[in-house]
């Protein structure tokens, strides 16, 4: 594929992958594609788990499923993260950042605005709108062939320190470089992110994992082949639109917006 629609399709996935296994060569294309990132001093202090095995994929759906319905039940995570939503295609249009939530079940639609706000918690619990979640959630994790977990050296990162950031950095990069060989690939990727919301589930995590004391736990992704015609969740969000240039570039000082 050429290299710019690549990137122009490379997207989240949200929705269910083919019930078939990740080849051992893509599996390894894809740490390849990690491997070429740049890092300080090609120091590479990225490490990677590739997890396949069904038990350990259902735990971890099963963490990834009882966290998301914890923090929307919670009412933590629209309370985090209620300023990235946007509720109809002329504010996200107008916008041009955040995700978009244009897939609700038909009981929620009349609230879709409401369901952000503090006090409907009540009223989310009454919809078991943290059952679906947390139930679609634990389902498309399950279902996923492959699951990813991001790590770091900690003799490389070292929070606090600049070292510490080019360990971030370098593996943001790698984590980008097997998000666009998914895209040649015929796969996709959805970060899995409620476990790390919670102390005690993330810490369960690293125990399944048996991630040593030298390295860190950083992320964690679900991968497999996409379907021809994906099925969406039954709540589900878009987010496709991109900022314009004059809106996140500057020419030569932060005085002057790059022109379109
Ligand atoms: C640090 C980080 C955390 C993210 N967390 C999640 C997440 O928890 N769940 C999810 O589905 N996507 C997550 N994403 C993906 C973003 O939502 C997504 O990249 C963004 O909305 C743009 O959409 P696109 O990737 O389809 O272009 C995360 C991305 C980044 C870089």
């Amino acid at each position: 594929m050429e290299f710019w629609e690549v990137l122009r399709r490379r997207k989240t996935t949200n929705g269910p992958f083919l019930d078939k296994p990740v080849s051992k060569e893509d599996q390894h294309r894809l740490m390849e594609a990690a491997s070429r990132a740049p890092s300080h001093f090609n120091s590479q202090p990225w490490r990677f788990i590739l997890i396949e095995d069904p038990a350990r994929r259902e735990k971890i759906a099963e963490i990834g499923g009882r966290t998301m319905r914890q923090l929307i039940a919670e009412g933590k995570f629209f309370e985090r993260y209620r300023k990235y939503f946007r509720f109809s295609p002329e504010e996200m249009a107008r916008r041009r950042d955040g995700i978009l939530i244009d897939q609700l079940p038909a009981p929620l639609r009349p609230f879709t605005r409401q369901v952000m706000q503090p006090w409907a918690t009540r009223l989310l619990r009454l919809l078991r709108v943290p059952e679906i979640l947390g139930e679609d959630n634990r389902k498309l994790i399950a279902g996923s062939p492959l699951l990813l977990a991001a790590l770091l050296d900690k003799s490389e990162y070292r929070p606090g320190e600049l070292s510490g950031f080019y360990s971030l950095l370098a593996l943001g990069m790698a984590i980008e470089n097997i998000w666009l060989a998914t895209v040649e690939l015929g796969m996709g990727i959805q970060f899995i992110s409620t476990p790390m919301e919670i102390p005690e589930a993330w810490a369960e995590i690293k125990r399944l994992l048996e991630v040593p004391d030298e390295l860190e736990l950083m992320a964690l992704y679900r991968l497999g082949y996409l379907p021809p015609e994906p099925p969406r969740p039954r709540i589900d969000w878009q987010s496709h639109e991109r900022r314009p240039i004059p809106q996140f570039v500057f020419r030569e000082t932060c005085a002057r917006p790059e022109e379109e």
